[in-house]
């Protein structure tokens, strides 16, 4: 029989948590035959709500779920967590400086690594989701120093499947024969969608599509906006998509991913060659293959000229968000 696996969901009154909870439930995340223990946290405002999320959880019946604790209590969360999903921040509101939202988050993200290197299981799992998603994922790799690093990483699975998508969108190949995009960089406008080493249907998609100002112009700005043609057109941001990424992210890390291709994953940099030259230490997004439950970054892809230049500018952006949170946590 398999052992149950806690799943941490916080901010899980909210849109994401509210799409995420019952797709873990179902087994999306990891797998059918694996019973879940359910932590939902939230933060006292949004108390009642999560109570409500936690009632349809419960009346759904969903067969592999073996408990859930709904909460606003941090260190009762984080208890023998197996895998965290860390979903809840504070928003961007109208007026809004990004620094006021960094603010905000750094200081979340310091208390919540606390938490989960006293309370969680020592090997556990976190893939950080809210935004400045790479930035709170190192923040709360530094201030929990008892994780290993490489436990450590931030979502950038919905970025790559939104690049997956657009090249099925282009190219008439169904999404599941679209493979080996590679987002580098920061979940942000600055992140770099590459295809040049993708393949559609087993060909190589910058020969398929033929054309390079479509390849290097207008798919890479789709895919870096995405997140705000969302917000655009739903007047929220992205949920269900961000939810069903989540579950991609931690099951191809947990189950391995499929022989001969690989996906994106924001993970602490190794620095040098490993690294593509990108500084250690950063939490970037690279293309990565999962097996035995380790991601390692898939070595020695070629890298043109403009490619790098993307690279470096979205490793520059980061590296300007690594400074901006090391800055208001030593003012705090
Ligand atoms: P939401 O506002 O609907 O929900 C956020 C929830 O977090 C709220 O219920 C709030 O009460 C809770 N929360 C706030 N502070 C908390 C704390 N300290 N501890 C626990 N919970 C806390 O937002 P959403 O639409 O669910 O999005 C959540 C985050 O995910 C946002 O930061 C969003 O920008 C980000 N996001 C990231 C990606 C990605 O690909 N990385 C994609 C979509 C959204
Ligand atoms: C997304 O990529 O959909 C989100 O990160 C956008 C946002 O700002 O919440």
């Amino acid at each position: 029989m398999v052992s149950p696996v806690t799943v941490m969901i916080t901010g899980a009154a909210g849109q994401i948590g509210y799409a995420l909870a019952p797709q873990v439930c179902r087994g999306a995340m990891l797998g059918p035959d694996t019973p879940i223990i359910l932590h939902l946290l939230d933060i006292a405002p949004a108390e009642t709500a999560l109570k409500g999320v936690a009632m349809e959880l419960v009346d759904a019946a969903y067969p592999l779920v073996k408990k859930i604790v709904a909460t606003v209590n941090l260190e009762e969360a984080c208890k023998g967590v197996d895998v965290a999903v860390m979903v809840g921040g504070f928003p961007r509101g109208p007026g809004m400086e990004r620094k006021d939202v960094m603010a905000k988050n750094v200081a979340i993200y310091k208390g919540q690594a606390s938490a989960l290197q006293e309370h969680a299981s020592p090997d556990v799992k976190v893939v950080v989701v809210a935004n400045p998603a790479n930035t709170n994922a190192l923040i709360l790799s530094n201030y929990a120093p008892k994780i290993p690093k490489e436990n450590v990483t931030c979502l950038t699975r919905l970025d790559h499947n939104r690049a997956l998508g657009q090249v099925s969108e282009r190219t008439g190949v169904p999404v599941s024969d679209v493979k080996n995009c590679i987002i580098w960089g920061n979940h942000s406008s600055t992140q770099y969608p590459d295809v040049n080493h993708a393949t559609a249907g087993g060909k190589s998609v910058r020969e398929l599509v033929n054309d390079d100002e479509y390849l290097n112009g207008e798919f890479v700005t789709t895919v870096q906006q995405r997140g705000a043609a969302i917000i655009a057109a739903r007047k929220f941001s992205s949920a269900l998509s961000a939810a069903s990424s989540v579950c991609d992210h931690v099951r191809d890390w947990v189950h391995g991913t499929p022989e001969g291709t690989w996906t994106s994953m924001g993970v602490i940099s190794p620095g040098g060659d490993a690294g593509y030259g990108v500084e250690a230490g950063l939490m970037y997004s690279f293309p990565v293959t999962c097996a035995g439950g380790k991601w390692s970054i898939v070595q020695g892809l070629a890298i043109d000229d403009r490619s790098r230049s993307l690279m470096d500018a979205t490793a520059a952006e980061l590296k300007e968000e690594k400074t901006m949170a090391e800055e208001l946590i030593a003012a705090m």
